[in-house]
């Protein structure tokens, strides 16, 4: 017999097949096109747990047992369109009943004449690389908060021994940037864990509300008062208080406030028997405090008792390499919230969300992405599910010659001016009625302002 008669007739030997496919380490098997296995690998084998004999002539939701079978079975898919599947993660079940992640990809075959008689499906175990993974979240993140960049490895770093400290903490930042998640943490760090973590929002409620829900009320305080209620103090007793929005507080709620962290003690409203309680202190601001304080709109006693441990989180423009990082974990939670398989950012969707500047910080991050998913209907988000104002350039830096009025000089005024209008527009993403209502001007002043100025609107 001649070399080559023999390599062809070695080809297409059945069993010369099988000796290649139990070489490879992927698992791979087929599918007749009721979906009966007719073969399966060594590494099928390894991977599932089931032996080939178990395997073959079963149909394949029997063995594998994926979250994907009965919705929209992947092999299924291609042996009805004829379209491969490429690299698709799925859970299945081995033997054992264990949970597997793997990630599949899929082929028709079709006979000698062209005709479809089933699919191959090549899978490969994921559960070493998912491990490695979570180890390196759990490496870039502290109880629920995730970061990887410097200033926020440095928060991390020091958090323990400041919840430990038991001293009044002030977290600043933008909003959204994470400052709830850092008192939750502070709390759950420090021996006041197992006691009440008590959350008030200055910023909700006008002064007498705040105080009664501050400091609680006797029975007959107001009209409303029918009988004694206690105060969020009280409630907080032996555990923490966060006072979110601080900044907020009105001036005369301030003196109380600094009289608790002074003496330890207040008068519900419409008492005068004292009250004494223990409680630690955790106050929250996205304002500047030190110059609400030189303003004289903030006491300088409180902001100085205030300010024992001041944490400062940084907005997210000012670390965008934790972007991918809060990106894996916000589509790890939508996927199990919207019963979805993304798995991937395309390149040019990243790239979008990497020169956006966040006003909203880590919060706008999360909300983009939750629009994302919903539009995303493979397992890639790509540019077009972002929404469209990312995509839109920012604003432009003032034009070198602007169109002021011939025979008009630009004033420094007007310079500052403009420059305030432009920033207004950028920080509302060039919608002028909130630019307005933010600069404090009627829409039609801004308008006129903008052509005054020659300010480019989209
Ligand atoms: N580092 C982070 N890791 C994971 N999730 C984060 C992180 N920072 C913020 N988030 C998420 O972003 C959202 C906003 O966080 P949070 O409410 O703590 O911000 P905030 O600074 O208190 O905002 P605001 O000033 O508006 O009150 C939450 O859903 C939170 O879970
Ligand atoms: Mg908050």
């Amino acid at each position: 017999m001649s070399e080559e008669r023999r390599e062809s007739e070695l080809r297409n030997d059945p069993s010369w097949t099988g000796l290649i496919l139990d070489s490879v380490a992927d698992g791979v098997f087929t599918v007749d096109q009721q979906g009966r296995i007719t073969s399966f690998n060594k590494a099928a084998e390894k991977i599932t747990g089931f032996s080939r004999e178990d395997a073959i002539g079963q149909y394949c939701h029997e063995i594998f047992r994926a979250n994907t079978c009965f919705e929209s079975c992947p092999l299924k898919h291609t042996a009805e369109t004829a379209e491969n599947i490429v690299n698709l993660e799925v859970n299945i079940l081995n033997r054992e009943n264990k949970e597997i992640p793997i990630s599949i990809s899929t082929a028709v075959v079709k006979d000698k004449g062209g005709k479809i008689v089933g699919a191959v499906e090549t899978f490969r175990d994921l559960s070493l690389i998912k491990e490695l993974h979570k180890e390196l979240q759990r490496q870039y993140s502290f109880q629920d908060i995730l970061g990887r960049s410097k200033p926020m490895l440095k928060l991390f770093r020091i958090l323990p021994d400041i919840a430990k400290s038991d001293a009044t903490v002030l977290v600043e930042g933008e909003s959204g940037t994470g400052k709830e998640l850092f008192a939750n943490a502070i709390h759950t760090l420090s021996n006041r864990k197992d006691k009440p973590l008590i959350k008030v929002n200055c910023a909700a409620l006008p002064e007498t509300l705040l105080e009664s829900e501050l400091f609680g009320y006797k029975k007959g305080a107001f009209t409303d008062a029918r009988t004694d209620k206690p105060g969020r103090f009280r409630q907080a007793h032996g555990g923490t208080i966060f006072l979110d929005e601080i900044g907020d507080m009105s001036k005369g709620t301030q003196v109380k406030l600094l009289r608790v962290l002074e003496q330890k003690e207040y008068e519900p409203l419409g008492s005068n028997k004292t009250e004494r309680v223990d409680v630690r202190i955790i106050a929250a601001t996205n304002r500047d405090l030190m110059e609400m304080m030189h303003r004289r709109e903030f006491r300088e006693d409180l902001f100085f008792r205030i300010n024992v441990i001041r944490l400062t989180i940084p907005p997210l423009r000012e670390r965008r390499e934790d972007i991918p990082l809060l990106l894996d974990h916000f589509l790890e939670r939508l996927n199990l919230k919207q019963s979805k398989q993304i798995k991937k950012v395309s390149a040019s969707a990243l790239k979008t969300l990497f020169d956006y500047d966040f006003p909203g910080n880590v919060r706008e991050l999360e909300n983009i992405i939750e629009h994302a998913a919903i539009l995303t209907k493979g397992i890639e988000i790509q540019s077009r599910h972002l929404p469209s104002y990312l995509k839109q350039r920012r604003y432009d830096p003032p034009p070198a010659a602007p169109s002021i009025p011939e025979g008009e000089d630009m004033s420094v005024l007007d310079n500052v001016e403009r420059d305030l209008i432009v920033r207004a527009l950028e920080r509302n993403r060039g919608r002028t009625a909130a630019a307005a209502k933010e600069l404090g001007v009627h829409r039609s002043t801004l308008w006129r302002k903008i052509k005054r100025y020659g300010i480019t609107t989209r």
